[in-house]
């Protein structure tokens, strides 16, 4: 066989193989690399996809203060497999907004990417507090103190800031009224018109920002705020009518 021959050539001539390996590795390395220089934007715009409301960014903070990350994964990956488990594969526009991104790396449990809106608010609520009470063999933690931490959202301003800072597009209306649209998304009694304003449909077109007392308890806890978070967790875009750019 001819072509084994030359091969063999290459295979025992340590310099030749190294020059050549280089060269491969050199090609394979720019057909990657060229293309981003020539895309203005790696994202594409999504509809729907809006910065969190000032609840759901304070519960984003206690999910990575818990580290529910170390667990947790929020990256479903375009293969069959995760598809059919969890939904939609994630789009690099849901995360646009989050600072930093919780992909993760580590599945101890389910990926969490569009865990939105699969349970009800009570199911959390009892499944934070006592997992195994819900799944008997699970080994996640119990988080039943967040039900007696208060919030009064006195730093979720400064916070909101501080996002925006590294581009995420909070107004200055929404930073003026983040401590009373933080209050009104966990009260259904509560006039919410101002924060769907800011945050639902009106303003990014698929839909209005879910209000709920998320804890069932009259007091404002740290357990609203991560459930408030968990249950936007994928439902942002509506795939019933979303349509990959194939210029993409
Ligand atoms: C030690 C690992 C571990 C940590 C830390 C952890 N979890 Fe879990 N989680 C699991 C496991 C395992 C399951 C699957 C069994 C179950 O439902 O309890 C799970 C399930 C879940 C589910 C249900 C997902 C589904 O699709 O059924 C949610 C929601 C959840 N965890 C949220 C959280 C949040 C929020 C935190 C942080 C406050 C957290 N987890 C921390 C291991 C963990």
């Amino acid at each position: 066989m001819a072509f084994l021959d030359k091969h063999k050539a290459i295979e025992t001539h340590a310099t030749l193989l190294l020059v050549l390996s280089l060269l491969v590795v050199t090609i394979g390395g720019l057909v990657q690399i060229v293309p981003l220089f020539y895309l203005e934007n790696t994202i594409e715009k999504v509809e729907g996809v809006r910065p969190y409301t000032p609840l759901e960014l304070a519960g984003r903070d206690i999910y990575i203060r818990e580290g529910c990350y170390v667990c947790h994964s929020q990256m479903i990956r375009p293969m069959r497999d995760e598809v059919e488990r969890y939904g939609h594969y994630s789009l690099a526009a849901e995360s646009m907004y989050d600072h930093p991104f919780q992909w993760g790396s580590k599945r101890t449990g389910p990926d969490l990417a569009r865990v939105g809106g699969r349970y009800s608010d009570a199911w959390h609520v009892d499944h934070l507090t006592n997992p195994q009470s819900v799944v008997p063999e699970s080994v996640m933690p119990k988080y039943e103190f967040l039900l007696g931490n208060e919030l009064d959202g006195k730093r979720i301003a400064d916070v909101m800031s501080t996002h925006a800072l590294v581009g995420v597009p909070y107004t200055e209306a929404m930073i003026a009224e983040a401590k009373a649209d933080f209050a009104a998304q966990a009260d259904p009694n509560a006039d919410s018109a101002g924060l769907q304003e800011r945050y639902g449909s009106a303003a990014f077109g698929v839909k209005d920002v879910t209000v709920s007392n998320f804890d069932g308890q009259p007091q404002l806890t740290e357990m609203d705020a991560l459930v408030a978070y968990l249950q936007v967790l994928g439902t942002m875009v509506d795939f019933s009518t979303y349509t990959p750019d194939p210029s993409r």
